[in-house]
């Protein structure tokens, strides 16, 4: 489906700046859409090789307010200027034209109004308004939105609409529906819609705001004044306590270069703020979990270390330093998760404070070093965990058993431990390999003697529903030890 911009860069003769206008323009024509109860329809002049005169439909905008007379996507379709005589004559004498036309699927003939847009003193395109049938009695405010339609719509045919600020526009604004102010030229309030009212009330506005000023019945929304005084369109958020959040959009009416009023389109937007605040302080109770989670898994492994060096048995002391290891590997995964709460985690964090971890308990012994290659991205947490242990106890293993009495490596004086990450068929892999005196003769994965790789096993076979290969590497090839970790990235943990 082909944008407003491409469509006119390709169909059309405008430079940039104009389909910059008319950008501008559909980002902020809902408003006119409202106004008006009307289909619009941006149309350009086609350069066609044919001869035939032709309109591209650059946009097409329906009203929040009233049902389409329009079911068709008709952005990008080409329309015979026959069918169309009173945009040719809107183009050619750069004024508004009104009259009727004729549409398929339309019984009866339809109101329309064909708006020339000015940009930097030319013609580029017609904007059409279509008119639905109109629904029973028209309400109170139905002609007073009407005249701001007009006002703008001839803001449109002479270049001040819409305004060159673009930054007030898109889709997040408050639409006629939320609620409408009008103002004249000094700020007075005209009238004001029953949703308009109903959002003053909020603000503590009970009296008739009829002939006053924001400042007047003590509205603080400086923006307006911005709008007023300098013709910008402004956005707000007004904030009262903690409850309530208006926003306010101020639209100026600019006639021969003076600011004739202000359009101001108000949003009761509390509850949407009461929301994320929720969202957020859940947030931050996951967070503080993980944190609190963290702490105490390193409270715990600080008591093994305090058990450790008070007992006696060489095997004991050995055993509590392990354990106290072990936990801190947990804890690194809840360390990432406090500062990133969510079903997933960069994983690429928690390897590198695993690395840390291990250079720090281990390395001490012998010189070793720890390459990482590669990423494994985001991985859910119910992976990450276990995925992460496993690791752990795998480089723990390397540091610990490869270069143990060991002569020292060909042409290294430190050992290499290397550890590549990377995503396959769906599969996370996680290659651990060194450069060390590889595994003894008798060694087997399968025989559950030790307790780090039985941990290594259950994890990645049991939890994770992966594969785990483990072997020496010939000499020819370099010695040591590889080992070739994969686990399912889509399995249900
Ligand atoms: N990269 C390696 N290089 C050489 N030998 C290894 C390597 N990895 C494991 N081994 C051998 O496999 C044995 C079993 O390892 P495992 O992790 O199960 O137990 P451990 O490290 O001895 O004790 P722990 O339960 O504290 O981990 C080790 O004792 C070691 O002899
Ligand atoms: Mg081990």
């Amino acid at each position: 489906m082909a944008t407003l911009a491409e469509l006119a860069a390709s169909r059309t003769r405008l430079g940039e700046a104009s389909i910059d206008h008319l950008l501008r323009l559909t980002a902020s024509w809902s408003l006119l859409s409202d106004l008006s109860f009307s289909d619009l329809l941006l149309m350009a002049q086609v350069e066609d090789a044919t001869g035939d005169e032709c309109f591209v439909v650059l946009g097409q905008m329906r009203p929040n307010n009233r049902a389409t007379l329009i079911d068709d996507d008709l952005l990008g379709s080409t329309q015979p200027a026959q069918n169309w005589p009173l945009v040719r004559q809107s183009f050619d004498s750069a004024t508004r034209v009104e009259g009727e036309v004729e549409l398929d699927n339309v019984a009866g003939a339809v109101p329309v109004w064909c708006v020339p847009v000015r940009h930097d003193g030319a013609v580029i395109a017609v904007m059409v308004r279509l008119q639905g049938p109109l629904r029973g009695p028209s309400s109170l405010y139905e002609g007073q939105y009407f005249s701001v339609f007009k006002r703008l719509c001839a803001m449109v045919s002479d270049g001040s609409f819409p305004y060159r600020e673009d930054a007030v526009a898109g889709p997040g604004l408050p639409r006629v529906g939320d609620g409408v102010i009008l103002m004249d030229r000094l700020g007075q309030v005209e009238f004001a819609t029953p949703n308009a009212v109903n959002a003053l009330h909020r603000l503590g506005v009970y009296t008739s705001s009829e002939g006053r000023t924001f400042d007047e019945l003590g509205v603080r929304a400086k923006a307006i004044g911005r709008s007023l005084e300098f013709g910008i369109p402004t956005l707000e958020e007004i904030d009262v306590g903690h409850d309530v959040a208006i926003l306010v959009h101020g639209v100026p009416i600019i006639s021969e270069h003076r600011v004739t009023g202000v359009l101001t389109i108000v949003r009761d937007v509390s509850d949407i703020r009461h929301l994320d605040r929720v969202v957020l302080s859940k947030e931050t109770a996951v967070r503080e979990v993980h944190h609190r989670v963290k702490n105490n898994l390193q409270t715990i492994s600080s008591l093994l270390r305090l058990q450790a060096r008070r007992s006696e048995e060489v095997e004991t002391k050995t055993a509590l330093k392990e354990a106290e290891r072990r936990v801190r590997s947990i804890a690194v995964v809840h360390e990432v998760l406090s500062r990133e709460p969510g079903e997933d985690v960069v994983f690429d964090e928690i390897v590198r404070s695993l690395v840390l971890l291990v250079e720090d308990t281990v390395l001490a012994l012998h010189p070793v070093e720890i390459v990482v290659n590669g990423e494994l991205g985001v991985l859910s947490t119910d992976l990450a965990t276990p995925l992460a242990v496993a690791l752990a106890e795998l480089l723990t293993n390397a540091v610990e058993h490869a270069f143990v009495d060991f002569g020292g490596v060909d042409n290294h004086d430190v050992g290499v431990v290397t550890l590549n990450l990377y995503q396959e068929n769906g599969q996370a892999i996680a290659e651990i390999r060194d450069n060390g005196r590889g595994l003894g003769e008798d060694f087997s994965l399968e025989i559950p003697t030790s307790l780090g790789l039985s941990i290594v096993r259950d994890l990645i076979r049991a939890q994770l529903y992966g594969e785990i290969v483990m072997n020496s590497v010939p000499l020819v090839d370099g010695g040591g030890t590889f080992v070739r970790v994969s686990v399912p990235l889509d399995a249900r943990l």
